[in-house]
């Protein structure tokens, strides 16, 4: 989907807090940083709905109109996430129950029960009132729903309709104790009506996880119906105006492949921390664009400058708010957005970085770098806009795989999905390989390596999938703690990994789990090409009984060294690695080479350390993005193939070098 014909430069605006002086004053600020695109007003309810039915929209007219007159579009949002004091107070009902019982008092944001009838009567109506006033409107670019969704209510309508949900998804109350294996310690129920929520405060992993799970599916599909409650109304208006909501990035909450199928398109909020590896960022984006099977989406907001809300919020240094929009972009975003325009000066974020400071003007550093990379977006166009990313690796991901896994008592305490799998990202990315973030749905066929890690939860016939996938010449990497439950967390397969037994040629028959301060070893007795002899290993150790896999390495330490650990298993026309342990991160590195040079699968350009190279393509453009993340200057070779760089407008071939921290944005040069 292309959303426009340039990359979409702005942000979160919030412009009931200034008088009209201001507003003027930001216009002349904007025009000159290259802003095309402001988010408005997200969090204006109150002003916009003084009283239930009663609208006040003169105040955004005027704006709508200005910012048109100005040529900046607008991402029009419905201002639900913040409902006004007078609903919540008239309604009660309006505000969540935390999961101690306490009902939540007025004055905090995303503090609504997403079940309650009023709220999305409510909800429904201001969304229809914006919808008919501005459906015209020429600045109207984009609707933005709500904002960050992903509170867990346990309120009485929420246990009630928990009850609905549960009798639609089981149909009698029998189904539903097999499933969730109530007879272990007798935890029956008798009716549907018996079924409390989930409160379990301490913990101690003592909570049934399978009903654990079904809330969180619950939460999850309630909260898209919330979504769709103004979605509906927003289409029925504007039938060819795209809707989205932005995701936190705080993304375990709520099954984002589920939110998605919800919406036109993706928006997400990156707020990196400073300690976090460039490779899990990327890997938070790659997520996003494999959300919606590769569709590109929106960076709906990043900060121009430090956070406010991290215990230590350290300034963005020079060139890093650059540094950071190019890998959105490179990843597959079409947007670069930021919160927020202008600095408030008070209330929960006045602290949070803006574009424009509380200093008030433009004379600033962060204004200054907002703006020389507004004038660069210009310059890029609209090549990437809408663009593809084609990928030959493809990693599983999966919200309820991740859910039960880290719900699940035992064998270790420090589950923890979505870092494992940012590991196998990283051996990757490292190499410049592009990957592919895919959900159970996805089609598996056109990639040649497939990697699962911790494929806890088998479902929607993903192991007979994985099985066609290698059958067909595929390779696999499968790990531990695969295969081990269906999805309502039962363990009804066998001998782990379930179904997947023959493809991985192997079946586990225990698995040790180690402190944090244990490692084991990993041990090759013939050396593999690209692999050390040694490498550490720790967290969980399986202790694995091979069928029709070749041992590859074995176990150094404990009762079980000299016990295998990592194996391949040739499979029809393909193969299967199994990874019985957590490697470091070097051996993970090794396999990722190893396999792609087996696979054919290359980087697009050979470089230094520290250079992530991606490319994305349209039917008739290539854009090719290289970021330095390095403190020194790097190099990359490009063969004889001249390139454009969009940034410079300079042409590059050959042995092509960027300083510290710089990025440059490739097309073919037409000669
Ligand atoms: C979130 C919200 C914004 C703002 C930022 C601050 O992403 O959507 O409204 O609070 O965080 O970082
Ligand atoms: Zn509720």
């Amino acid at each position: 989907m292309k959303i426009a014909d340039k990359i979409f430069y702005g942000g979160d605006y919030n412009p009931d807090q200034w008088d009209n002086e201001t507003i003027r004053q930001d216009m002349i600020y904007f025009k000159e940083a290259g802003i095309n695109l402001v988010t408005l007003p997200v969090f204006s309810w109150a002003k916009l709905e003084p009283d239930e039915g009663v609208y006040d929209f003169g105040w955004l007219d005027e704006l709508m109109n200005l910012f048109a007159e100005n040529d900046i579009s607008v991402c029009l949002a419905t201002p639900t996430v913040a409902q006004p004091a007078w609903l919540s107070s008239r309604y009660p009902e309006v505000l969540p129950v935390d999961i101690a019982g306490r009902r939540r008092t007025h004055g905090m944001r995303v503090f609504f029960c997403y079940n309650s009838l009023k709220y999305r009567q409510r909800a429904a109506a201001i969304a229809e009132e914006m919808a008919k006033r501005y459906q015209n409107h020429p600045a109207l670019a984009v609707w933005h729903v709500a904002n960050e969704y992903g509170t867990y209510c346990y309120c009485p309508i929420c246990q009630a309709q928990f009850r609905v949900w549960l009798r639609k998804r089981y149909g009698n109350i029998d189904n539903l104790n097999e499933k969730w294996n109530t007879a272990f310690w007798g935890r029956t129920l008798y009716s549907f009506e018996e079924v409390m929520l989930p409160t379990e405060l301490n913990d101690d992993y003592r909570f049934n996880p399978a009903i654990q799970l079904d809330y969180m599916r619950f939460v999850t599909d309630s909260t898209a119906e919330c979504f769709e409650n103004e979605y509906r109304v927003l289409k029925k208006y504007t039938p060819d105006i795209p809707v989205q909501t932005n995701m936190s990035g705080y993304i375990k909450k709520l099954d984002q492949f589920k939110m998605a199928e919800k919406m036109d398109i993706i928006g997400w909020d990156n707020y990196p921390w400073p300690t976090d590896d460039r490779s899990f960022i990327a890997f938070k984006h790659d997520i996003m664009r494999g959300l919606k099977n590769g569709q590109s989406y929106m960076l709906m907001e990043q900060s121009p400058n430090q956070q406010n809300w991290q215990p230590y919020n350290k300034l963005k240094r020079p060139g890093e708010v650059r540094l950071l929009s190019y890998q959105a972009l490179a990843h597959g975003a079409d947007t670069c957005l930021f919160f927020q325009m202008r600095q408030s000066i008070g209330g929960q974020e006045k602290f949070h970085g803006a574009v424009i400071s509380h200093a008030g003007h433009n004379d600033t550093r962060v204004f200054r770098e907002i703006k020389q990379l507004g004038h660069e977006l210009a310059a890029i166009g609209d090549a990437c806009v809408g663009a593809y990313s084609s990928s030959k690796v493809g990693i599983l991901m999966d919200w309820n795989n991740w859910w039960a896994l880290e719900l699940a008592s035992g064998p270790s305490k420090d589950m923890n999905y979505l870092s494992t799998v940012a590991k196998y990202y990283r051996a990757f990315y490292e190499q410049n390989i592009s990957i592919d973030i895919l959900g159970y749905g996805a089609d598996l066929s056109g990639y040649k390596i497939i990697v699962a890690p911790m494929l806890y939860m088998l479902k929607d016939n993903i192991s007979a999938k994985i099985e066609k996938f290698v059958n067909d010449g595929g390779i696999l990497i499968l790990t531990t703690m695969s295969g081990l439950v269906d999805e309502n967390d039962r363990c009804v397969f066998g001998a782990y990994p379930g179904p997947l037994r023959d493809v991985a040629g192997l079946w586990v028959e225990e698995t040790d789990a180690l402190f944090p301060h244990e490692k084991n070893g990993i041990e090759f007795s013939e050396l593999l090409p690209g692999f050390d002899k040694r490498y550490s290993c720790g967290f969980l150790c399986d202790l694995i009984r091979l069928t029709t896999a070749e041992p590859l390495a074995t176990y150094t330490d404990d009762f079980y060294a000299g016990k295998v650990c990592f194996s391949r298993n040739h499979y029809g026309a393909g193969k299967a690695y199994y990874i019985g342990t957590e490697p470091e991160q070097a051996f993970l590195n090794n396999l990722a080479a190893e396999i792609c040079q087996q696979a054919k699968v290359q980087a697009p350009f050979q470089a230094d350390e520290g250079v992530e190279i991606t490319v994305r393509h349209t039917e008739t453009v290539e854009t090719i993005f290289i970021i330095n993340h390095n403190s020194a200057s790097a190099c990359v070779q490009l063969g004889n193939n001249v390139y454009n760089n969009r940034i410079t407008a300079e042409d590059v071939s050959g042995r092509f070098e960027l300083a510290a921290y710089d990025v440059a944005v490739l097309v073919r040069a037409n000669r």
